[in-house]
């Protein structure tokens, strides 16, 4: 398959959260054009089952094929922890997911090993954070922590909101008693919570924001291939949908930090 640097990098979610994914590859590769979709009508993933997780992928997957992208972003947590393989092997382009860069992270941050992970209880009960970093040493500890109401939370816009600290205080709990000195924001919406989980967490626990692993990860990946667009004009951006494209529209430009333009609402 002839790749070539100008075309897109597809990127995908299960709704909004993988904007904040998108808003760290702008900043990082701010030459690169985006396609993205997102899945508003059959969000949130994090509660469903492992098959219908792999069927929303892999239709997400032939759909960005279609497109002709040059790499396909994984943005979200749950369909990396789960559907990682089948994409890979539908996929004739490279694909990357967020897990393997988060996991990368936090062996890095940590001194005492003793990591905690959050994230949606399809991503917990994948095991995918806890194989990912043991992949890469044996020895650390992971104390995980599935937080199924972030998602909600932080579509609700309740960044910092008291329910959102209270809810956080106890999702925390059991991890923080484990002297954790790092912890993995395994979800694409919770670097929204950064500021009131960095509180909550004190200050000698690193965060570690998969939107920011990522983006690194792939600049990496594009450099490796010479996959990197050379072409220096200001790069193209498509935000595709599944339903309802003026509310991501509207919410979406809070996840980026900046206007979305154009929002195509897509039928798989
Ligand atoms: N994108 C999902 C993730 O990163 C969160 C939203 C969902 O549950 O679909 O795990």
């Amino acid at each position: 398959m002839n790749i070539k640097s100008n075309q897109a990098i597809g990127v995908f979610d299960s709704g909004i959260g993988g904007l904040t994914v998108v808003r760290s590859l702008m900043e990082r590769l701010p030459f690169e054009n985006i396609i993205y979709f997102g899945d508003t009508a059959r969000v949130p993933y994090g509660i469903k089952s492992v098959e219908t997780i792999n069927h929303y992928a892999l239709q997400i997957t032939e759909f960005l094929l279609r497109k002709e992208v040059k790499m396909l972003v994984v943005a979200c947590n749950t369909m990396a922890a789960v559907a990682y393989q089948a994409i890979k092997d539908l996929s004739p382009v490279p694909v990357m997911e967020v897990i393997e860069a988060s996991a990368r992270n936090a062996v890095s941050e940590t001194t005492t090993k003793s990591i905690g992970v959050i994230g949606t209880p399809a991503t917990i009960n994948s095991n995918a954070y806890a194989r990912a970093i043991h992949l890469l040493d044996r020895d650390a500890k992971v104390y995980s922590q599935a937080c199924p109401l972030f998602v909600p939370l932080v579509e609700e816009g309740w960044f910092d909101h008291p329910a959102t600290r209270l809810i956080a205080q106890e999702y925390l709990k059991p991890v923080l008693a484990e002297h954790i000195d790092s912890l993995v924001l395994g979800c694409t919406h919770y670097p929204l919570l950064k500021s009131l989980l960095k509180e909550i967490a004190g200050k000698k626990i690193k965060l570690i924001d998969s939107a920011e692993a990522m983006a690194a990860a792939t600049a990496d990946l594009l450099n490796q291939l010479n996959l990197g667009n050379a072409d220096r004009r200001p790069p193209k951006y498509l935000f595709c949908v599944s339903d309802l494209p003026y509310r991501f529209q509207t919410i979406g430009e809070r996840f980026l930090g900046r206007t979305l333009g154009q929002v195509e609402l897509v039928r798989l």
